[in-house]
């Protein structure tokens, strides 16, 4: 990971207020640094304090609900974009993730629904753990249509998981949530995207390790490195920017082409 820009961003960020989840660590730094470079007003949420010099750090927690409620109402204004990358992996408590993940992703975005600008973004961090969507698509619905946090988390409490399906499935939320988002947004004129990165070389890849074994070696392997963090939030920015006005509720994959050896029977699962 790098901490100066390799190359200077030429994102259309100037004076845009940017709101970034996550931004203490890996992704989340790392498109907080850019955007500053790029002479954004960044707007910083996380648990963990963050070591840059942002325009406002709020500390939120999302898995909790009325600290999410009080980072919006401490964000005073209207906003362009909210990139939300806060994420949790699967070796922790299955709620926690789907709490964090999913159910606290989605009241932040809908608490700032009214106040993003014609023409901003909204670009979601998801996972190609996450690819199988369409597969779970009934079962993703069915917590999507839960109507706030707290039903969100009486229907992960009907519905157990263990930590690696709770990872898999709350990234599943994330690409279709984005679907849906994107859908009711755009007469609002504001795009909602998400990105699934591979495996990423920041601080919680060696849980990724842990909670989802060797198939991770084999992406690896297969694509020859891990990406950088660098290497993902530079897709964020880009997804965000508002030059791609007909880029809307799609599900962008960064993955160093892996999955692209499964659709082409290259590589086998288990090998
Ligand atoms: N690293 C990978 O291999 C990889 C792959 C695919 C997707 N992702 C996703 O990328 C996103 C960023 O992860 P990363 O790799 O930069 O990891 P990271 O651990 O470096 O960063 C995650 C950030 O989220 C914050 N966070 C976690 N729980 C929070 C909470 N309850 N409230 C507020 N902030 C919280 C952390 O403090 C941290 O700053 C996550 O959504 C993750 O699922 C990562």
């Amino acid at each position: 990971m790098s901490s100066t820009s390799a190359t200077t961003p030429h994102f259309a960020f100037r004076d845009k207020r940017v709101v970034v989840t996550g931004a203490a660590s890996g992704i989340g730094r790392r498109v907080a640094e850019l955007l500053l470079e790029a002479d954004a007003k960044v707007i910083a949420l996380d648990r963990n304090a963050v070591d840059l010099p942002v325009n406002q750090f709020v500390r939120t927690n999302m898995a909790d609900p009325a600290s999410i409620e009080a980072a919006a109402k401490a964000i005073v204004g209207e906003i362009d974009v909210l990139l939300n990358i806060a994420g949790v992996p699967g070796t922790v408590e299955p709620e926690t993730t789907m709490r964090v993940n999913v159910l606290g992703l989605r009241m932040l975005t809908e608490l700032f629904v009214p106040r993003i600008n014609r023409g901003g973004a909204i670009t979601n961090v998801a996972s190609i753990a996450g690819a199988q969507w369409q597969a779970h698509l009934d079962e993703v619905q069915r917590l999507l249509a839960t109507p706030d946090y707290d039903t969100g988390v009486a229907w992960v409490r009907d519905h157990p998981m263990d930590g690696k399906r709770a990872y898999d499935f709350s990234k599943e939320c994330v690409v279709v949530l984005t679907k849906q988002h994107g859908r009711f947004l755009r007469e609002h004129g504001v795009r909602v995207n998400s990105v699934s990165p591979g495996p990423v070389h920041t601080p919680i890849l060696k849980d990724f390790r842990a909670s989802v074994g060797p198939i991770l070696d084999l992406v690896t392997r297969e694509t020859g490195r891990d990406a950088t963090a660098d290497d993902i939030a530079r897709v964020l920015l880009f997804v965000s920017d508002p030059v791609l006005q007909w880029l809307n509720a799609t599900d962008v994959q960064v993955d160093g082409g892996f999955m692209s050896g499964l659709v082409g029977g290259w590589v086998k699962l288990g090998s």
